[in-house]
């Protein structure tokens, strides 16, 4: 459902460049659980940004779901990140004035479902989060394991085809952390959801099925011995 060919991201900045991702070239089958680690700066949310397809590449095609993003105006893109694509971030993201209903609910008005069915799509995605006892907290009323949770519903609540989470676990203690991955397992065993998930630890890594390592910019390719041992 995912597929880069040759991709490459250069910022320029005044005279500096930076190659944020270095000819990239991946697929992800839908279904799959995967794990992306790697070094701070070596453009694992660059990599990120572009597969949720919040940014272009510089070089290079990305296909989505077997079109090529180039082809689609920005309008489009939003749709599809509205509709195929769920977002779960370090911070949360929540907004602190709604309770857990409405900050679930905030994708469904932007893709125009309104009222009970509404009401319902979030219930049901809090539901699933565990978070059924909870639907009128705010989020400062919440626990940071918590209001990560609330930030999955949302994710889910259009019934994306993968989901996307850059270092989900990074603010939040280990007990928690291991929860939200407890999730994300779930969601992609029972929901066959597709999930790609950034982070630092190597044990959350382990858990996907298969993990993506980048250095500098670029995939590392593992020897089969490497492989075989788990290195
Ligand atoms: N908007 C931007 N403008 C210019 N340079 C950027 C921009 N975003 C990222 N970079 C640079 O691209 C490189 C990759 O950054 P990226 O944020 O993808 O790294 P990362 O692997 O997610 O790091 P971390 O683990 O710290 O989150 C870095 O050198 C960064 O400074
Ligand atoms: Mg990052």
């Amino acid at each position: 459902m995912i597929e880069m060919q040759n991709v490459w991201k250069i910022y320029r900045m005044d005279s500096v460049e930076v190659i944020a991702l270095n000819d990239i070239n991946m697929k992800i089958e839908k279904g799959e659980y995967i794990s992306i680690i790697g070094p701070s700066g070596s453009g694992k949310s660059t990599l990120m940004n572009i597969i949720g397809c919040l940014d272009r590449p510089s070089e290079g095609e990305y296909l989505f779901n077997n079109k090529n993003v180039s082809d689609y105006s920005d309008r489009d893109l939003a749709r599809i990140r509205n509709r195929r694509i769920g977002f779960v971030f370090q911070m949360f993201n929540l907004l602190p004035r709604y309770d857990a209903i409405k900050n679930v609910s905030v994708p469904l008005l932007y893709a125009g479902v309104e009222g009970a069915k509404m009401e319902a799509m979030s219930r049901n995605a809090l539901v699933r989060v565990g978070l059924g006892d909870r639907l009128y907290h705010k989020p400062s009323q919440l626990s940071g394991g918590q209001q990560q949770r609330i930030a999955i519903a949302r994710a889910i609540v259009n019934n994306p085809d993968i989901i996307l989470a850059d270092e989900p676990t990074g603010n939040l203690d280990t007990k928690s952390g291991k929860e939200i991955i407890s999730i994300f397992k779930t969601l992609n065993e029972q929901m066959s959801v597709t999930v790609v998930l950034v982070t630092h630890d190597p044990s959350v890594a382990r858990q996907a099925n298969r993990t993506i390592e980048i250095l500098d910019g670029s995939i590392v390719t593992k020897s089969s011995f490497e492989k075989e041992r788990g290195l």
